[in-house]
């Protein structure tokens, strides 16, 4: 008997085993638009026996987009272009989720080959970047972003209504919106971004409205039928790290109050320089189980859980309700299936689709 096997029911959706593709953004879209890139990459995630597959972060806006070639959902040419990847993830037998964001101070940059940093003043490619303050993030993004007035703020909080409708015509059935990794929510969550004076600055509370606020407006507009789930950025490594964690805790049971079902616990990348323990194995996943006993929500976490064994024990430890892998589903799409034989569940080559498992139950292939 397997935990990470075990089916996972939040509202309306019904996830086949505790695997979620975690997002991970393609860089390979004309004009914010899915193309054939995007329906392989992800029929092949949902094909491969994930319960959940989170469509990569999605710009509520053409400012909000990381690079160039990011995947946006400001129009309804965009929202047609996703619909072939809602149907083929639900082909896969996986529940579709999209996650949608602003990048904030860290857009306008080049896609990560091609340097990973922002676009150069004079290239007509770029853009100019919004947040909450007018700092920068450094290193290679030295970009400085315009502090965002209370009119734009409200802009980009219709920005992501406005996709989250489109989001929910196209039919995915999960919505988790990134308020982590440096990104806009997070340049206001943070005080490493965040030096504003009025409401939306200061104390954690301020700092916490813009989330909030774009959360409640959001919740108006999403199925109380299906899941919404937050991404959120809860420690920085940069040496204030329980307090961030205890402010964090707080912001957590106010977002459980305001209906989120479900939190993907991760780190704030507020800072070019985080001491980030990457050598400490499954590093984030007791600070996520922090987070599910105190807060008392459903947790989800990801950075480094690339075995079936790892992700056995922390589901079984009680650390995780969902495990989210990244890389080693880049790696291989099929992990899922192999993490079933390794963990010896019945029949794993029913993890995949039937014209598949029939032959692997068959004919043993490879180890
Ligand atoms: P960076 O990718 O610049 O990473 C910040 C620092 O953390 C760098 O020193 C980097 O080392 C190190 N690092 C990042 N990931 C790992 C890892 N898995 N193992 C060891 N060291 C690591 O910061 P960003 O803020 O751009 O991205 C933060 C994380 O989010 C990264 O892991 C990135 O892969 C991921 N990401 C998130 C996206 C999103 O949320 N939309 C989009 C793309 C990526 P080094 O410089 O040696 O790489
Ligand atoms: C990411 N990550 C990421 N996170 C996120 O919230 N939205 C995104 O769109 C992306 N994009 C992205 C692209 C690529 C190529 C990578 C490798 C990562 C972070 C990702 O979801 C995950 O948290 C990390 O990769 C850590 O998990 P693994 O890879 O250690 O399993």
């Amino acid at each position: 008997m397997s935990a990470l096997f075990e089916t996972f029911k939040i509202k309306g959706a019904i996830l086949r085993n505790r695997i979620v593709v975690s997002p991970m953004c393609q860089y390979s879209a004309t004009d914010g638009k899915a193309n054939a890139w995007h329906y392989s990459h992800y029929a092949s995630l949902a094909r491969g026996g994930a319960g959940l597959v989170t469509v990569e972060a999605i710009a509520v806006s053409p400012e909000g987009r990381i690079t160039p070639a990011c995947l946006g959902l400001w129009n309804d040419a965009q929202a047609e272009a996703l619909l072939p990847v809602v149907q083929s993830i639900k082909a896969g037998g996986a529940v579709p989720g999209i996650q949608l964001g602003h990048a904030g101070r860290k857009a306008s940059a080049n896609v990560p080959w091609e340097g990973d940093d922002h676009i150069s003043a004079d290239d007509p490619r770029g853009w100019p970047t919004v947040s909450a303050s007018a700092i920068a993030l450094g290193g290679g993004l030295p970009k400085v972003p315009k502090a965002m007035s209370i009119a734009d703020i409200e802009g980009v909080k219709a920005d992501f209504v406005a996709a989250t409708v489109r989001a929910r015509d196209a039919g995915f059935e999960w919505l988790e919106l990134h308020f982590a990794h440096g990104y806009l929510a997070m340049g206001f969550l943070s005080s490493h971004s965040n030096q504003r004076i009025d409401q939306y600055g200061g104390s954690f509370a301020n700092r916490s409205r813009f989330i909030t606020e774009t959360l409640a407006a959001v919740r108006e507009v999403w199925p109380r039928g299906l899941p919404l789930a937050v991404r959120l950025g809860v420690i920085e490594y940069d040496g204030h790290d329980e307090e961030t964690l205890l402010e964090s805790i707080e912001l957590a049971k106010i977002l459980k109050h305001m209906g989120v079902d479900l939190l993907d616990v991760s780190m704030g990348f507020s800072t070019v320089t985080p001491k980030v323990p990457w050598d400490v194995p499954v590093f984030l996943a007791p600070i996520a189980q922090r987070f599910r006993d105190e807060a008392g929500l459903p947790v989800t976490a990801s950075w480094g859980i690339d075995t079936a064994e790892l992700a056995e024990q922390v589901v079984v430890q009680g650390q995780v309700d969902l495990v989210s892998i990244g890389k080693a589903l880049l790696s291989n799409p099929h992990w899922p299936y192999h993490a079933a034989r390794t963990l010896g569940i019945d029949k794993p080559s029913w993890t995949l689709p039937a014209p598949y498992a029939h032959w692997l139950e068959r004919y043993t292939v490879g180890s």
